[in-house]
C-alpha cells in the first residue's frame, strides 16, 4: 500500500510504501529514502537507514542521507569537462573537485510524483539546460517499486542534447538499527578490482586487483576487520570511499548483520559501486535523537565509474541525444535465521 504520510509543506511530501514485510518511507524531495523499517530475527522492527527527523536538515546538511544523486554522482576532476569539443564548468563544491551534481543537484530538488499502483511511485523531474552547468534539458524519472522484501529503483532519462549522467542512491545502511556501528556488518562484494583514489577522493586512474588486499570482499568479511587496516588506499580514503568494479551481474553486494539476522542484497545493472564507510559523518543529529559518527553506516552507491568523462576512452557516462539512460538497482531486505 502507498499513502501520503505527511505534508512537509505545499510541495514536499513524505510517502509510505508498505507491505507485510517492510515499510519504506520516501520523499519527493530528492527522491530521498527517509526510512526503511524492517523486522529482525525476533520480529522487532528497526529503521535500517540513517536520516533526519528535522526534515529541513535534508536541505541544509551535506551528507546526502538517503538521497538520489545526480546528474553526476561522485567527483568530476576540477569541475571541468569537455564534450563535443566544448568545455563545461561545474561547481567545485568539494574542493578541488565537483561532487554529487553540484550545489543544487538532484538530491536538493523537488520532484513531481505519481502513485502508479499499490506498489509503485514514479518521480519525475525536468532538469533544464545548463542546470548546475550540465548541458541539455534532461527528462528524468525514478520509479520506486516495493515488492515483498525488495525495493526496486529504476532510473530513466533522455536529453535533447548530448550530455553526461551517473545516478546513484546515497542511503546509509546500518542493519543493527544503529544500535552499534558497522564493524560487525559482514560485507560481500563480487568485485575483483577497485579504483584507487587520491586524498581528495578522486579516482587516480589506477585500478588494483583486490586479491591480497583489504579490499577483497569476495568471500565476505567483517567491515571492522578491514576498515582500519594500515593500507595506503584506506589512508587516502579515511576508510573505504572507493569505486569497486563488479565482476558479476547480480547480487553484487551483500550486507549482513548476524545479531539481528538482517541481510541486504543489492543487485544492479550498473557496473560498479562506491563503497563508503561514512568516513566524514561528524556527530550531526539524526533520527530518533541519535548522533551520527564515522563508521555508523555503509553506503553502497551503485554507479558508472566516477569521473568516467576523464578516465574512460569511451566514457560510459555520456548520454547522447535520442538515447535512453535506463538503469535499475534493487535492494532486498531479508531476515535470515
Ligand atoms: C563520497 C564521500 C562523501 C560522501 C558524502 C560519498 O559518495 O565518496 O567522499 O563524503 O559521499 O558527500
Amino acid at each position: 500500500m502507498i499513502q501520503v504520510l505527511e505534508k512537509i509543506d505545499d510541495k514536499i511530501d513524505l510517502i509510505s510504501m508498505k507491505n507485510d514485510n517492510i515499510e519504506v518511507v520516501v520523499s519527493n524531495f530528492g527522491c530521498t529514502i527517509v526510512k526503511v523499517l524492517m523486522k529482525d530475527k525476533d520480529g522487532n522492527i528497526d529503521d535500517v537507514v540513517l536520516g533526519y527527523d528535522d526534515f529541513s536538515s535534508y536541505s541544509t546538511l551535506d551528507a546526502y542521507l538517503g538521497a538520489l544523486v545526480g546528474r553526476i554522482a561522485n567527483r568530476i576532476k576540477r569541475g571541468k569537462f569537455s564534450l563535443n569539443d566544448k568545455e563545461y564548468t561545474l561547481a567545485v563544491n568539494n574542493v578541488p573537485n565537483h561532487l554529487h551534481g553540484g550545489i543544487k543537484g538532484f538530491s536538493y530538488q523537488v520532484f513531481d510524483y505519481e502513485i502508479k499502483d499499490e506498489n509503485t511511485i514514479e518521480f519525475h523531474y525536468i532538469s533544464k539546460d545548463g542546470e548546475e552547468g550540465y548541458p541539455g534539458t534532461l527528462d528524468f524519472k525514478a520509479i520506486y517499486t516495493l515488492n515483498d522484501d525488495t525495493l526496486n529503483v529504476h532510473y530513466l532519462a533522455s536529453c535533447d542534447q548530448d550530455t553526461i549522467i551517473n545516478i546513484t542512491n546515497h542511503s546509509y545502511f546500518n542493519l543493527s538499527g544503529k544500535k552499534e556501528n558497522i564493524y560487525n556488518h559482514k560485507l560481500t562484494l563480487k568485485a575483483d578490482k577497485f579504483a584507487c583514489v587520491d586524498n581528495d577522493g578522486l579516482p587516480t586512474g589506477e585500478f588494483r586487483n583486490v586479491e591480497g588486499t583489504p579490499f577483497d570482499f569476495n568471500a565476505g568479511a567483517l567491515i571492522g576487520d578491514r576498515v582500519e587496516v594500515d593500507y595506503d588506499q584506506l589512508i587516502a580514503g579515511a576508510g573505504f570511499d572507493h569505486p569497486f568494479i563488479f565482476s558479476a551481474s547480480e547480487n553484487q553486494a551483500i550486507l549482513e548483520h548476524k545479531e539481528s539476522g538482517r541481510r541486504l542484497t543489492v543487485t544492479t545493472t550498473l557496473p560498479g559501486a562506491q563503497i563508503y564507510t561514512a568516513n566524514y559523518l561528524d556527530g550531526r543529529l539524526g533520527k530518533y535523537g541519535q548522533h551520527y559518527y564515522k563508521r555508523d553506516a555503509v553506503c553502497i552507491e551503485t554507479q558508472n565509474l566516477p569521473d568516467a568523462i576523464h578516465l574512460e576512452e569511451e566514457p560510459t557516462t555520456i548520454l547522447k541525444k535520442g538515447q535512453i539512460y535506463d538503469e535499475t538497482t534493487s535492494y532486498k531486505f531479508e531476515v535470515i535465521r
